[in-house]
């Protein structure tokens, strides 16, 4: 049985093209069972119904509060009967109560090396504090922004002249890399979040 994988979005969903292409792969061990957006009309909404694959959209606006919100996407994430949840440029911050009911089971890509340059305009920061290797991050999510568990990495170097957009899309083609590989090492069970740390086994 392969892992049923949900896939939270806001954006364009490069990284969930490149999720699904990896669980193309008959040996693969997760699917993509489930496409969560936020965000109306987000063009990854459409690369999820080109692979025919189930959306949920729902503004995050008109919740009460985070908690609300989230108890949404909790509630469509059961209904689909998810096991994993794969976070890939969801601009949304979650409450703690979501955090810790899916933790374990929720992991996010961060476009830097973390624990260094949290938040938004990564690459921007990168750049302002002159490092010469960036690259991008799959942690397991956890209440405090950014700050989870690591579960790979990779290296990118930074290049005389790079701008944050010409950054960013050199980070990101690791990215497209990076997280299939991480998905595939946690839906295996080979890497399991334990007392709030990384474990490979
Ligand atoms: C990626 O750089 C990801 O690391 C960040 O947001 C971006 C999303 O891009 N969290 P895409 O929607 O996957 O193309």
């Amino acid at each position: 049985m392969r892992v049923k994988t949900a896939v939270l979005i806001s954006g364009r969903g490069s990284n969930l093209k490149s999720l699904i292409a990896a669980c193309a792969k008959p040996d693969f061990p997760a699917e993509i069972a489930l496409v969560f957006c936020n965000v109306e009309g987000a063009g990854g909404v459409a690369v999820a119904q080109a692979a025919g694959i189930p959306t949920k959209v729902i503004s995050h606006r008109g919740f009460g509060s985070r908690e609300d919100f989230d108890r949404a996407i909790d509630a469509a994430l059961r209904e689909a009967n998810i096991q994993l949840v794969c976070e890939a440029g969801f601009m949304r911050i979650h409450s703690d109560w979501f955090a810790r009911e899916w933790e374990g089971r929720l992991l996010n890509i961060h476009p830097s090396l973390l624990p260094a340059f949290k938040g938004i305009r990564v690459h921007q920061q990168a750049l302002d504090a002159g490092v010469k290797i960036s690259g991008c991050t799959v942690h397991f999510i956890v209440p405090e922004l950014d700050s989870g568990p690591i579960i790979a990495q990779a290296a990118v170097p930074v290049l005389p002249g790079d701008t944050a957009e010409t950054l960013a899309a050199r980070v990101l083609e690791e990215e497209h890399k990076l997280y299939p590989n991480a998905l595939k090492l946690v839906a295996e069970g080979k890497v399991k979040l334990e007392m709030g740390q990384a474990v490979f086994i």
